[in-house]
């Protein structure tokens, strides 16, 4: 294993330290590059530059391997559940019972949302998307939860963390409440974490809602898919507002609003808006054909993925799953044969084949998400609330980092060069 790596730029020869992980790929550190030779390294889109070491979580894009904290994402879906992989996140292991029991009251006892916070949905439009509330709403946070905003107080870290994975899925259920026009409903302690949230979802204050074991188990194992994914454009964005001391609820706000765009959460509302359109199994080649026209800016939706180049493991966690809710909800949605036949059709061409294209966890989340009953806008607020738990692990881990320093990326300028002020009336 080399230890330096040899650079000749601006005419002189550097040695650059290699760095190595517990697992993956070394990086070579150019953090003293600028210092010593005036130039900047040049990657939008970051995609050959290590922003930060982390402990959290492994991703090998080329052999469809997730880790969270070692653990396989395979493994954690069939035999853990959200609460655990909080805590695994949190805090690095897997809890004990006791510690899991411990942990499970501590987020149930922060899952209410202060009465006042009620009055900022009333002045959203009902037909606001949820991830427009949930940005506004979480921002808000920061202005009722001041006790928890000391970054410097790893105490106080720790109650803003708890306090955000407990009270984002009364948030969300509030969004879908508000859109539909019923009254809130407030959590029930003595459900589960998941159970919790169908409740305040779906649950009307007339009659007791009564949880669905396999919906419950589908819907856990949906959040434990979402709950971290590395340095992804939306962990990278809340490290990012978190590097200047940010206060923790507006920088999970930033990460929602990150979230939202069509090329990272908002594509399983835009995957499963796009399989409803092709509508039939017939007209999936010309879906393809439209995929694959260089003039055309339609992309399938749901497929590919920055570092995946392999089959993404969530969706093969996700693909089993749709078959299990569909089964037991006994909805029979031809939208799941298009699915099917558009990823068998999609992996036999040439043009996937070639660029490494396969289907992420998007393509198959929104088919359940539906059967369940979740209108397809509130699929991103879904997963923001189960990203929450990366978010914060993530920030925390920024923040109690003794090298961290606020983000600030430079640049290549192309720009016009110096040049006067012309005055008003000299301009032509
Ligand atoms: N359909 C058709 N062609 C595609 C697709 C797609 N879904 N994705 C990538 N390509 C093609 C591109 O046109 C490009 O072709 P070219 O080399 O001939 O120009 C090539 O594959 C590489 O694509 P890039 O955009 O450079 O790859 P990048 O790694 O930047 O993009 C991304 C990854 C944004 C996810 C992309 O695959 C995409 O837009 N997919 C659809 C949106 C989606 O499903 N997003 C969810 C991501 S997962 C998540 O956030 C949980």
């Amino acid at each position: 294993m080399t230890d330096t790596a040899k650079l000749s730029a601006a005419g002189k020869d550097l040695d650059l330290k290699v760095m190595h992980g517990s697992v993956g790929p070394d990086v070579l550190d150019i953090r003293k590059l600028y210092a010593q030779t005036g130039m900047f390294t040049y990657d939008p889109g970051f995609t050959s530059t290590a922003s930060c070491d982390s402990a959290i979580t492994y991703i090998d894009g080329d052999e469809g391997v997730l880790l969270h904290r070692g653990y396989p994402i395979g493994q954690l879906a069939e035999q853990s559940s959200f609460m655990e992989v909080c805590h695994l996140l949190l805090n690095g292991e897997l809890p004990t019972q006791d510690e899991l029991d411990k942990f499970s009251y501590t987020i149930s006892r922060h899952t209410m949302l202060h009465e006042q916070l009620a009055t900022f949905y009333r002045g959203f439009r009902r037909d606001a998307h949820p991830m427009a509330i949930m940005c506004g709403v979480v921002g808000a946070l920061s202005a009722f939860y001041q006790d928890s905003a000391d970054i410097t107080d790893p105490q106080q870290r720790m109650i803003a963390s708890h306090r955000l994975i407990a009270k984002m899925p009364t948030i969300a259920a509030m969004a879908y409440k508000y859109s539909i026009g019923q009254p809130f409903m407030h959590p029930k302690n003595n459900l589960s974490y998941t159970g919790n949230f169908l409740q305040m979802t779906f649950g009307v204050p007339a009659e007791e809602y009564v949880v669905n074991p396999v919906v419950e188990k589908a819907m856990d194992r949906i959040f434990i898919l979402h709950a971290d994914h590395e340095q992804n454009a939306s962990t990278s964005t809340v490290r990012l507002a978190g590097s200047s001391g940010a206060n923790p609820f507006a920088c999970i706000a930033a990460g929602i609003a990150c979230l939202w765009g069509p090329a990272h959460g908002g594509a399983n509302e835009a995957a499963l808006n796009m399989l409803r359109e092709i509508g039939t199994v017939d007209r999936i080649p010309e879906y393809i054909a439209r995929a694959k026209d260089k003039n055309d800016p339609f992309r399938l939706m749901g497929f590919g993925h920055r570092v995946y180049k392999n089959y993404d493991p969530r969706a093969t966690v996700m693909q089993q799953t749709v078959r299990e809710v569909l089964g037991e909800l006994g909805v029979t949605d031809p939208v799941f044969d298009v699915a099917i036949a558009l990823e068998e059709m999609a992996l036999s061409d040439p043009y996937f084949i070639e660029k490494k294209l396969f289907p992420n966890v998007d393509f198959y989340s929104g088919v359940i998400l539906s059967a369940i009953g979740f209108p397809t806008t509130m699929f991103t607020a879904l997963f923001a609330l189960a990203r929450t738990v990366g978010w914060v692990a993530q920030w925390n881990e920024m923040i109690s980092d003794p090298e961290q320093k606020i983000g600030r990326p430079r640049q290549l300028y192309t720009g016009p060069t110096q040049r006067d002020y012309v005055a008003l009336g000299d301009r032509k």
